[in-house]
């Protein structure tokens, strides 16, 4: 079994570099398949959810053609059918990017239940659903877990107000709905960075895509989506993993290609908690040399504090002066974690959505368990800031995120590696 092994206790100082974006690209390489032509897409993160969603179009009889380490062509005009594997399916949440996809090009799909991170307890996608509809597509569940998606005669503009923001389902209604006959009005739509780069990459196709980043979205159909070459975003939640573990551990480190105003939610809450932010035109230069002092945190949809940095944000709260309340607003408990930190030594008390943090004056290395991706992310940075040498089991779920995390760290002066270790051997390793 991988883990990482984490000599904690030391400042963070140097410069890294931030990937693509996780959640523009398992959109964006899904949408490729509306184009008549292959689409180069550049600055795509080398992490595991890629991997799957293009395994699972080459599955379809998609051509991926890999140009450099973050650079993918991808020609959608082969497709071979519209039933996914199975296997294929399950492992990866973003799967469902297959219905619009699919749906939106060959007017039918049949696509598994998607599987994904086991937090927030069932993930529904009964808005997705409610989208197809509204644009004239049957929906039926087939035995063994499929979904099949329909629409002989095509499909027709319609109108959906998402009873929940739904970034899943934002993106879907998009994917189906730009090669629609006549206009979809989205409202109550999600307004992420990465909804507004998926917009810009089907319009860079010729899509007709209006609004994207407010919250209602319109899309007028076109007969048929070119090829051509887009680049992703940088990853806002991977910028905001190091710049919690500067809160964290201490130091001063240089985040470069990142767009600071996706960021922004963020620095506001680390600069009420203690830590100096400068912000440049693609970089963020953090720092933490003082105590970190407690704060409050309600998660929303954006231009709120993101959900998927509340594990990272409430580990540097842990070593924060006094006491802060969490509030988890967008999933049903996404505190598991938070059972691993207090094997560190952390002082949380977790009541529903509702997570209150006594500062502690440190951290104690101990064998923890990344039980999903963010979870996992704050592990490291857990172990980074503790004392001791800890290790962070099923890494996998972390990679399927983050792009070289071990070396990122390691080359901000982070004393971690990754080690291969016997199934229930939790005897620590020396630090290297
Ligand atoms: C995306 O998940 C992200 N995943 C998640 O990030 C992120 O936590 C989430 O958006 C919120 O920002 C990807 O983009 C692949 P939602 P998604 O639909 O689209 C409810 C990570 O760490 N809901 O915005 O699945 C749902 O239960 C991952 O990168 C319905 O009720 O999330 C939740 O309470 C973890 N019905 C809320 O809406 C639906 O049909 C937001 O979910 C869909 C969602």
């Amino acid at each position: 079994m991988t883990k990482y092994i984490i000599n904690g206790g030391k400042r963070l100082n140097g410069e890294v570099t931030i990937s693509g974006a996780k959640n523009a690209a398992v959109a964006i390489i899904p949408a490729a398949l509306l184009a008549d032509g292959p689409c180069r897409i550049e600055n795509v993160p080398k992490i595991i959810d890629v991997t799957l969603q293009l395994e699972i179009l080459r599955e379809l009889g998609v051509r991926i053609r890999l140009l450099n380490s973050t650079t993918v062509e991808i020609s959608g005009e082969a497709v071979g059918g519209s039933k996914v594997p199975y296997e294929l399916m399950r492992k990866i949440r973003a799967s469902y990017y297959l219905i619009g996809a699919l749906l939106g090009k060959y007017h039918h799909a049949e696509v598994a239940m998607p599987g994904g991170c086991n937090f927030g307890g069932i993930r529904p996608i009964d808005q997705h659903l409610k989208g197809f509809r509204a644009l004239g597509a049957t929906i039926e569940t087939r035995e063994g877990g499929y979904i099949v998606a329909d629409a002989p005669d095509g499909l027709k503009g319609g109108h959906v107000y998402f009873d929940v923001v739904s970034v899943g389902a934002t993106m879907n209604i998009m994917l189906a709905a730009v090669l629609a006959d006549g206009q979809t009005v989205i409202e109550n739509a999600a307004k992420e960075p990465h909804i507004v780069d998926l917009a810009n990459f089907l319009n860079s196709m010729g899509a007709d895509v209006k609004g994207a980043g407010t919250d209602i979205i319109k899309i007028r159909g076109v007969p048929k989506l070119h090829g051509g070459t887009y680049s992703i975003i940088p990853d806002q939640i991977e910028a905001g993993t190091f710049m919690a573990a500067v809160a964290a551990t201490g130091g001063q480190v240089l985040i470069k290609n990142v767009i600071p105003k996706h960021l922004e939610c963020i620095t506001a809450k680390l600069t009420e908690m203690g830590v100096e932010i400068d912000e440049f035109d693609d970089a963020l230069l953090v720092r933490r040399m003082g105590d970190l002092v407690k704060t409050n945190v309600k998660t929303m949809p954006y231009p709120g504090f993101p959900t998927d940095m509340q594990p990272q944000l409430t580990t540097a709260l842990c070593l924060a002066k006094g006491t802060s309340i969490i509030t988890e607003g967008v999933w049903d408990n996404r505190y598991r974690y938070t059972e691993e930190l207090t094997r560190m030594g952390a002082n949380i008390h977790v009541d529903g959505k509702i997570a209150v943090v006594e500062g502690v004056e440190e951290l104690k290395a101990a064998p923890v368990r990344a039980y999903d991706l963010r979870a996992g992310a704050a592990m490291v940075i857990a172990g980074l800031a503790a004392r001791g040498v800890t290790q962070v089991e099923q890494v996998t779920n972390i990679e399927r995120g983050y792009e070289n995390l071990v070396e990122k760290f390691q080359a901000i002066g982070a004393d971690m590696y990754r080690a291969e270790i016997p199934e229930g051997d939790t005897s620590l390793p020396e630090a290297k």
